[in-house]
């Protein structure tokens, strides 16, 4: 029996192993090729702005941040139940992040929170569509109108194909993407700015140019995740698979999404580009974005129509028509559900619980959220527990995870 899981390389089907295989093999292509090109214009293609590449999401937030060239101590909006990369950012832009409580209906940035939170110093709003339940960028860019604030939309969790969401993009001035192993979309790294305003896109052209190319050893590295996580997935309950992970992690062969600096409070100021190989990877998964998408709307109705047969309490936005990256529910005991499903070999851990700034072991006080600030994202930070619709979860494994859950 596989395990049900959400970090357990979610993209990595077969064609994404085979093809990491051939990049494997190819390290000419590792940093140099088309495919970063191509990337690029696709992206640009489907936004109609320009697109900026860097070796992840959070050094595109940053070289955005200091593209926009605000006073320093600026301050930048963020929501409460958010990633440390996002506060990180902010700080290495020299800016101060101001946590915006959520609404337990969408996860999202609460406005009426917001507009107690603007002051005379506030610059930009990041508007995040927390595990792809869409934000209400209508109403956001009207607030940032009114008191003349950038709008940026972090599309980490979802991205739009051709049956929509079709307001993604289009309220925002700018955009971030990241084809993180767990996004909507994975390249295993990288990230994207999409820029629609000429000054700003020009400092970032410079910022992508200055960027650093990433060491062929981590590219290396970045290349053996897919291969480590599909044979250690296959002997999973057996034991083998944990075993593989752990010694992987004593040889350093997995990077880690986070790491112990970032943990602490500190991003490092120097970019790097986005390397070739992970953008070959990423161009795959935008190729096939309408059958990802449409994957995960499948297990989204799949969860709804659980979560109103047996009474599950579930944010009240969330629609069929979008394709969630992960399904949240919410219970009294979220983590006593986590363990006991571990038995079942079902591991539901995805970092973004227990902690308003995820993941948990982050240093709270270094990230400047301060306690009792946002109170709505505590409860749900405390609350939640969150259902896999990555790719490689079938329907199946979707069905017993539901008859689990409720036994
Ligand atoms: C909402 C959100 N924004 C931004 C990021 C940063 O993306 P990346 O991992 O590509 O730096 C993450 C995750 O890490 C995220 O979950």
């Amino acid at each position: 029996m596989k395990p049900i899981h959400h970090t357990f390389g979610p993209h990595i089907t077969l064609p994404y192993l085979l093809e990491s295989w051939g990049l494997l093999l190819s390290p000419w292509k590792w940093r140099k090729g088309y495919d970063r090109e191509k990337l690029r214009s696709s992206i640009q293609y489907w936004f109609d702005a320009k697109c900026f590449l860097f070796s992840s999401g959070r050094e595109g937030m940053l070289g955005l941040l200091r593209s926009l060239d605000f006073e320093t101590g600026s301050e930048i909006i963020v929501q409460g139940y958010t990633c440390v990369a996002l506060p990180n950012a902010i700080h290495a832009a020299g800016y101060t992040p101001i946590f915006v409580d959520i609404d337990p209906g969408t996860l999202n940035i609460h406005s009426g929170d917001l507009e107690k939170k603007i002051t005379a110093r506030t610059k930009a709003i990041i508007c995040q569509h927390t595990f792809g339940v869409i934000a209400d960028t209508q109403k956001l860019r009207e607030i940032c109108d009114k008191n003349h604030i950038v709008l940026i939309e972090d599309l980490a969790h979802v991205l739009p194909d051709v049956s929509g969401p079709d307001s993604l993009g289009i309220n925002a001035d700018y955009m971030m993407l990241s084809f993180g192993r767990d996004k909507a979309i994975s390249g295993i790294c990288g990230g994207a700015i999409v820029s629609k305003h000429d000054m700003v896109s020009d400092e970032l052209e410079e910022e992508e140019g200055r960027a650093k190319e990433m060491s062929l050893w981590s590219t290396f590295r970045i290349l053996l995740y897919p291969s480590i996580y599909a044979i250690s997935r296959t002997v999973y309950n057996m034991g083998l698979g944990k075993i593989m992970l752990v010694v992987s992690r004593k040889l350093t062969l997995l990077l880690p999404i986070i790491n112990a600096k970032e943990k602490k409070g500190t991003q490092s100021p120097i970019l790097k580009k986005m390397p070739n190989a992970c953008a070959a990877l990423a161009g795959r998964e935008l190729k096939n974005m309408h059958s990802i998408n449409n994957h995960r709307r499948v297990l989204t109705k799949l969860y709804i129509e659980a979560a109103e047969k047996y009474h599950w309490d579930t944010p009240g936005s969330i629609s069929p028509d979008f394709p969630l990256q992960k399904f949240p529910i919410l219970t009294e005991d979220a983590d006593a559900m986590r363990i006991a499903l571990k038995k079942h070999n079902i591991y539901l851990d995805d970092g973004w619980t227990g902690s308003t700034v995820c993941p948990r072991s982050v240093q709270l006080s270094t990230t400047g959220y301060s306690e009792g600030s946002c109170p709505k994202a505590e409860e749900i930070a405390a609350s939640i527990v969150t259902l896999p619709t990555h790719i490689t979860m079938t329907t199946t494994q979707a069905k017993r995870l539901i008859s689990h859950l409720q036994s």
